[in-house]
């Protein structure tokens, strides 16, 4: 087993969104630059976003739209790199896009293009890009260079470089080369990491909620779903282990193991008034039937006191029309849990942005070490915001490393 030993200037660890995007950026600098992956294809995630579309930004990137330790960080690198340059970027390339709804742009064809311009710039940028090398270990040298150590397809390899970027992304779909290096690398050098946990995924229920709700998998409705102060509206779909859709997906990314979720079934109604309307119209009218309009019979079912969905509208009191209203208006729910890393389209938390210049991306403490992308506790909301992470924090650390 020989044993090869290079020299660069920069080594990137992930050829994810971001490592691409800042390997292209430092060779483009005449910076010599590797990018290193253990999985055979790069950019594996962005191929798949989107539904196979790739929602690769949004019109309406702030940072307010980020979870973080520390909310200002990702403010820089977001107006430096912002969602006007990726989309001149794929215009650049010929890709054409379309806005959907809340301002997501996605690839008209397929993700396939975006993955390709990717490594179209790498190419023309003269970064060397390998992938199938399993990293076995990172060290620094004493004249503060790096080595990294890894197992190519028949020999060892080791590279020395002085500047060492970490992109290895989160811990959401092992399936497509998710692993801990990043985490571990961070806390070699002594760089705290706040505890990750999976974001933006569907949830599940206690095992009462399943058999009551697990009925209805396959309904998708229109939904409030709120948790403390932040609240979103979107679709919510009902899956047979629990709660789904877009709203689930956001509202995960702030919920805490015990916290209950206050979805409101018909947002934009006011059913007291509706009730009370309807009561004067068909006073001998059954209460269930009045919610057809609005809602799937079987949710109407699950949701409404069995006790009043036989009543006539009319002979309805305050207090039972009170309650229907709070059924639909104000649903808690508790879930038990998420449907973990395997169907998490993020990971909260991450390397502490503490340790991090927002400008450079460098390890305060440990100079020529860069951390960028979503290894980061950096967390979006669904709808092209952590793409959009990706690209400005690799874009800005192309521009230092
Ligand atoms: P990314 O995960 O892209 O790349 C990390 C790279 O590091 C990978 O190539 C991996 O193989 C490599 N790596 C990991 N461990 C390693 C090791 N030990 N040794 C060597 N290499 C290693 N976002 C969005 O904005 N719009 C969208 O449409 C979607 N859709 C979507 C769908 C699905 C199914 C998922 C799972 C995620 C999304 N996302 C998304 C999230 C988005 O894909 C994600 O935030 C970015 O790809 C993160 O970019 P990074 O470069 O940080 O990591």
């Amino acid at each position: 087993m020989s044993v090869v030993r290079t020299l660069f200037d920069v080594i990137i660890i992930g050829a994810g969104a971001s490592g691409l995007v800042c390997g292209a950026e430092a060779a483009r600098r005449e910076r010599k630059t590797l990018i290193l992956d253990h999985s055979e294809k790069a950019a594996a995630k962005v191929l798949v976003s989107g539904g196979g579309k790739c929602n690769f930004t949004n019109l309406g990137i702030e940072a307010g739209n980020y979870l973080s330790e520390n909310p200002h960080f990702c403010k820089s690198a977001l107006s430096r790199y912002s969602q006007w340059d990726i989309i001149a970027a794929l215009e650049t390339h010929g890709i054409f896009w379309e806005e959907r709804a809340h301002g997501q742009l996605f690839a008209i064809d397929s993700a396939r293009d975006i993955q390709n311009m990717l490594l179209e710039e790498v190419r023309l940028s003269g970064a060397l890009l390998k992938t199938g090398f399993r990293i076995k270990g990172v060290q620094r040298r004493g004249d503060g260079s790096f080595l990294v150590k890894c197992q190519g397809k028949n020999r060892v390899e080791s590279y020395t470089a002085s500047s060492l970027v970490i992109a290895t992304g989160g811990l959401s779909f092992p399936s497509l080369g998710a692993t801990p290096l990043g985490y571990r690398i961070a806390e070699q050098f002594g760089i705290p990491v706040i505890p990750p946990s999976p974001g933006l995924v569907p949830l599940t229920l206690h095992k009462t909620d399943k058999q009551r709700f697990g009925t209805l998998s396959g309904i998708a409705v229109e939904a409030e779903v709120r948790v403390e102060e932040m609240r979103f509206r979107e679709n919510l779909l009902f899956t047979h282990r629990g709660l789904s859709g877009p709203v689930i997906l956001q509202i995960s990314n702030y919920l805490h193991p015990g916290d209950t979720l206050v979805i409101n079934l018909l947002p934009g109604r006011i059913l007291e008034s509706i009730i009370e309307k309807a009561a004067a119209k068909a006073p001998e009218a059954k209460t269930a039937g009045l919610f057809a309009k609005y809602l799937p019979k079987r949710l109407i079912t699950a949701i409404l006191p069995p006790s009043l969905a036989d009543k006539a509208l009319k002979s309805l009191n305050a207090a039972e029309t009170r309650l229907i209203a709070e059924s639909f208006h104000q649903w808690l729910i508790k879930p038990n849990g998420t449907e973990g890393y395997r169907k998490a389209e993020v990971t909260r938390g991450g390397v502490s942005t503490r340790s991090v210049s927002s400008k450079t991306f460098e390890v305060r403490d440990v100079p020529g070490l860069y951390f960028i992308g979503e290894v980061l506790d950096v967390t979006g909301w669904l709808g092209g915001y952590n793409l959009q992470w990706a690209w400005s924090s690799g874009w800005c650390a192309g521009q230092y490393v």
